[in-house]
C-alpha cells in the first residue's frame, strides 16, 4: 500500500517526484530525504494531512513538527516579521540544516503542527529532492524523522519502510541522507540565539552570525554530565542552568531486559519541561540496555570488557558501540564500529543505521564509548545520551 519511487538526487525532478507532490497536495503523507535525515511530510496547513503523520508515527500530539519550506517567498504567510538576526541566520545557513523557531502568524497552520504553541519552527532543507518536492507540491510541509517514534531517525529509505511500510502514501527514495543527525533548533531572543536541540549545524558556526549563543539546558554540551560513578546510582536530574532553564528529563523508552538494576535510566519529569518538546521525550533508543562510558581510553575499554564479559557469562547477547581505532579490542557478539575517531562527521552519518543494526541482531546489552563534545561532536554525544535512555557512567 505505500508506493516507493526511486528519484535521483542530482536530477530530481521526475515524474515519480510529481506523484510524490501530488499526493502530498491531496493531504497523503509521503517519506522524503533531507541533508540531515528522511522526513514524512504532510500539508502543514490541513488538520487532517497532519494528523495522519502523528497517526503513522505513534508521536505524542504535544510534540510540534518542524514546517519545511523551498523558497524564503513561503516564510511571510508562515511567521510574524522577523528581525535582523533571524535574518542573518536565514542567510548564511538556509538552505541548511538549521531550524528556526519563530513567532508564528496566527491560522497559517495546522494547531497540530505547533502542538498549541504560538510558534512555529521553520526550516528550508537543502537536500535538492527535498526543495523540488516542496516546491513541486506547493505546500509548506510539517515533517518530522519518518520512524515509528522512539525508534531511531532513518537515514535510508529502507529505515522508513521499515518502520512505516503500510502506515503511509510513499517514500522517496534519494539514498543515503547527508548529515545523519537532525537539524539544530534554535530559538531567538533579542541577540542571542539559543540552541533547544544540537544538530546539524554546530554552536561554532552559530557564533560566526551571531553575538551571543546559549543553550537550553537539555542542550548543553556536558548535559551528559549527571555521569555517574560506578556502583552509584544515577543522579536523577543534572542542575537548572538558569531561570527558565531545565535540567534533563527523559522518559526510559527501552524495554527493560533480564537484568537492568545495575543501571537504571532516569524517569520522567513533566515539570521540567524543555523549551523544545521533543527534548523531553527518551528518542533513539535502540531495544536493548545501552550504557554510555566516558572517561580516559584505556580505563574505558577495561570497563566496557568487563561488563561485556560479565554480561555474556550471564546468556546476554552483547553489542558494542566503538571507533575504528579500538574496534579489535572488543570481544562481544557484535561489535560495530562508527568509523575512525579523527571523522566524527562520519560517525554522524553512521549512528542511526548502527542503532537499527544491534536491533536487528537483537543485541539486550549494548555499551558505547563516548566522544568530544567538539564540533558535530556535541550533537552525537546528545543522541548517544538519549540512546543510552541516559544511563552514562564515567570511569
Ligand atoms: O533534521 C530535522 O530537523 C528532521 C528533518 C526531517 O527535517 N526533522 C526532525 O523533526 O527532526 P522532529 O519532529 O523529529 O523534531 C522536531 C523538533 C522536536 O524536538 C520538537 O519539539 C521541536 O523540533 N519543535 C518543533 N516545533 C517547535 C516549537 N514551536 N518550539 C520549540 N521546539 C519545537
Ligand atoms: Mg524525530
Amino acid at each position: 500500500r505505500t508506493i516507493e519511487w526511486r528519484v535521483d538526487a542530482d536530477a530530481p525532478k521526475s515524474e515519480e517526484l510529481m506523484e510524490a507532490a501530488r499526493l502530498l497536495r491531496e493531504g497523503q503523507t509521503v517519506a522524503f530525504p533531507t541533508e540531515t535525515v528522511y522526513g514524512l511530510g504532510a500539508d502543514a496547513r490541513s488538520d487532517e494531512a497532519v494528523a495522519r503523520i502523528f497517526e503513522a508515527k505513534g508521536r505524542p500530539s504535544d510534540n510540534p513538527l518542524i514546517v519545511h519550506i523551498a523558497d524564503r517567498a513561503q516564510l511571510g504567510a508562515l511567521v510574524l516579521p522577523w528581525g535582523e538576526l533571524a535574518e542573518r541566520l536565514m542567510d548564511r545557513f538556509w538552505p541548511g540544516p538549521l531550524t528556526l523557531v519563530l513567532p508564528a502568524a496566527p491560522g497559517a497552520v495546522s494547531p497540530r503542527v505547533t502542538a498549541g504553541l504560538d510558534t512555529v519552527a521553520v526550516r528550508m532543507p537543502s537536500h535538492p529532492v527535498a526543495l523540488a518536492l516542496i516546491a513541486a507540491s506547493g505546500c509548506p510541509v510539517a515533517a518530522p524523522s519518518a520512524n515509528r517514534s522512539g525508534r531511531p531517525s532513518p537515514t535510508l529509505a529502507a529505515h522508513v519502510a521499515g518502520d512505516l511500510a503500510g502506515r503511509i502514501a510513499g517514500i522517496v527514495d534519494g539514498g543515503a541522507a547527508g548529515v545523519g543527525l537532525e537539524s539544530t533548533v534554535v530559538e531567538i531572543e533579542g541577540e542571542t540565539v539559543r540552541i533547544l536541540r544540537p544538530g546539524g549545524v554546530t554552536a561554532e558556526a552559530l557564533r560566526e552570525v551571531a553575538a551571543r549563543v546559549e543553550y537550553d539546558a537539555v542542550a548543553a554540551p556536558g548535559a551528559a554530565g549527571s555521569a555517574t560513578a560506578i556502583g552509584q546510582a544515577p543522579e536523577r536530574n543534572a542542575p537548572p542552568r538558569g531561570p527558565g532553564h531545565t535540567s534533563l528529563s527523559a522518559a526510559p523508552a527501552v524495554q527493560p531486559a533480564a537484568d537492568t538494576a545495575q543501571a537504571p535510566a532516569l524517569s520522567a519529569d513533566a515539570a521540567l519541561a524543555p523549551r523544545s518538546p521533543g527534548m523531553k521525550y527518551a528518542h533513539y533508543a535502540p531495544r536493548g540496555v545501552m550504557e554510555l562510558v566516558q572517561g580516559e581510553a584505556e580505563a574505558r575499554r577495561a570497563y566496557i570488557q568487563r561488563e561485556a564479559h560479565a554480561a555474556r557469562a550471564r546468556g546476554e547477547r552483547v553489542g558494542i558501540l566503538t571507533f575504528d581505532e579500538h574496534a579489535g579490542l572488543y570481544d562481544a557478539d557484535d561489535v560495530i564500529s562508527l568509523g575512525s575517531l579523527s571523522r566524527l562527521d562520519h560517525a554522524a552519518q553512521a549512528l542511526y543505521a548502527a542503532l537499527r543494526a544491534f536491533d536487528d541482531r537483537d543485541a539486550q546489552r549494548i555499551w558505547a564509548e563516548a566522544v568530544p563534545e567538539t564540533g558535530i561532536g556535541h550533537a552525537l554525544m546528545n543522541r548517544l545520551v538519549k540512546a543510552a535512555g541516559h544511563r552514562v557512567v564515567r570511569v
